[in-house]
């Protein structure tokens, strides 16, 4: 059997229907957009980080699939997402068929990319937990009237741009970010994503590398 794509996961039916659920449940709870657009972008980008480290091949492609599945488990509940998540992973791509190591390292990515309990214990999991924590955008935010914003939306929605790069040679991850200063402070982004950052910062340092944070071409880390 030929080994599970990312390209093969975002084709299943289930992979589908459940992301399109997932992003109903959290339209419904109010939260900023969890479904095809995260879920992609957060593949791509955790791939590019391992490729871009000179780790190719099968590891970087399973980085892919646990950053396309990581939100999944938001469709049963937002608490405990990761670890439903995983379950959700394991239960999908055996189904495809996928060696039970390669699941294993699939679980164990998603189970640890939220920043409350998660800790990068793979290049898998690293690479996941630095595209996941980079996706701010205002695509992101779903709610019409800026009058009904909260933090979250604010930030998400002040943010214009931002990536992720990598300097194999310096070793170093720098997430760049431009930010709207008249929609929502500096500040603002650093009271929500402080945590985030913090995990970011462990990520980078299992890949062997330095985070740093280049908001509106102002080094801050
Ligand atoms: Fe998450
Ligand atoms: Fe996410």
């Amino acid at each position: 059997m030929s080994p599970v794509t990312l390209r093969a996961v975002r084709e299943n039916p289930t992979v589908r229907d459940y992301l399109a659920r997932t992003d109903r449940c959290m339209v419904s709870m109010g939260y900023t957009e969890h479904g095809e657009r995260h879920a992609r972008i957060v593949a791509e980008w955790a791939r590019a980080i391992l490729v871009r480290l000179g780790r190719r091949g099968r590891e970087a492609e399973l980085a892919a699939i646990a950053g396309y599945l990581h939100d999944i488990g938001n469709l049963v509940n937002r608490e405990n997402h990761a670890l439903t998540g995983s379950a959700i992973a394991r239960d999908i791509l055996d189904r495809m068929g996928m060696p039970p190591g390669e699941v294993a390292d699939v679980m164990s990515a998603i189970g640890h990319h939220q920043e409350e309990n998660g800790e990068p214990m793979s290049g898998i999991s690293a690479a996941l937990i630095l595209a996941d924590k980079i996706d701010v955008h205002r695509g992101r935010v779903r709610k019409s009237n800026q009058m009904d914003f909260d933090t979250h939306d604010r930030v998400n929605f002040a943010a214009r741009r931002s990536v992720v790069r990598v300097s194999p040679k310096r070793r170093a991850i720098r997430y760049e970010l431009r930010i709207d200063t008249r929609l929502s402070k500096v500040m603002e982004y650093f009271e929500i994503f402080m945590s985030r950052m913090v995990i970011a910062r462990r990520a980078a340092a299992f890949l062997g590398c330095t985070l740093e944070i280049v908001i509106n071409d102002t080094r801050i880390l």
